[in-house]
């Protein structure tokens, strides 16, 4: 039984002469870990940016939470509960885990202080400590700043704003690409453990091992269009496997 989070139908996106997508459906359900495949062109950028507010489809619906609705911006989107994790992050490089997870939406501290316009520090470091804890992926010291960090450690921060703050539906985009062999597997166990969440995951991935490893749908787009989709049972799943290179090639 299909428990949709996000529907998209009809979705047909015009840039100039150049149409990037076609009358596309799409349908993510709840707590599912979704991967968005295709060759490069195929439109999988411009339809996760329509999702996430960067852009408006020239035409087509956006049902969330079977409601219809409409991102003027990327603030609309991540309002509604979603949020997108670029492949550059778009971490504060020069600043700690704490004030990553929490820029612009700083605490205030409590009592007298507040009248001085301080941030509540300890609370929101304590928060971002407990919000890492725990992860699949470590990070030795939640004070440093974030561009000492590893590519997967800078995950584990952007995947712990979005779960701090809420969001239902986590789009990735390529998060394993730029990863060695080892952490590439914590990631992957990350993203795994988004699912023990309760969360809704879109992932675009190349890779079709890891997406099998944690994937448990595949859509797969060609020229702006809807390919095909198929079910992964598992990552031992030859035939999902098979199914998903036929509809690249
Ligand atoms: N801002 C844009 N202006 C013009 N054409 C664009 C723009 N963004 C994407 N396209 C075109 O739309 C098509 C789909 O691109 P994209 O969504 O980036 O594909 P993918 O992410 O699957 O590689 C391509 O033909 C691309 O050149
Ligand atoms: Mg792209």
């Amino acid at each position: 039984m299909s428990d949709p989070i996000l529907e998209l139908s009809g979705i047909t996106m015009q840039f100039g002469p150049v149409t990037a997508l076609d009358d596309v459906q799409f349908r993510l359900d709840r707590g599912e870990t979704l991967a968005l495949l295709g060759d490069n062109g195929a439109g999988k950028s411009t339809l996760i940016k329509i999702v996430s507010g960067y852009y408006r489809p020239t035409a087509g619906r956006i049902v969330l939470n079977g409601r219809p609705v409409t991102f003027h911006d990327p603030q609309d989107a991540r309002r509604a509960g979603i949020e997108t994790i670029y492949q550059d992050l778009a971490l504060f490089d020069n600043l700690d885990v704490a004030a990553n997870i929490f820029a612009g939406q700083e605490r205030v501290a409590p009592g007298w202080r507040r009248l001085l316009g301080f941030a509540d520090r300890r609370s929101m470091a304590r928060d971002a400590e407990a919000a890492v804890a725990g992860m699949a992926v470590t990070i030795p010291d939640t004070r440093r700043a974030v561009e000492d960090f590893s590519g997967g450690q800078r995950q584990c921060v952007a995947i712990a704003r979005a779960v701090m703050w809420g969001r239902e539906i986590l789009i990735m985009d390529e998060p394993t690409a730029a990863l060695g062999v080892r952490e590439t597997q914590r990631v992957l166990d990350l993203i795994r453990s988004l699912k023990a969440r309760g969360m809704s995951v879109i992932l675009i991935m190349h890779n079709i091992e890891h997406v099998m490893q944690v994937a448990t749908r595949a859509v797969v787009m060609r020229s702006g269009r809807n390919r095909g989709e198929v079910a992964i049972s598992g990552p031992d799943d030859a035939e999902a496997h098979a199914a998903i290179v036929r509809m690249l090639m």
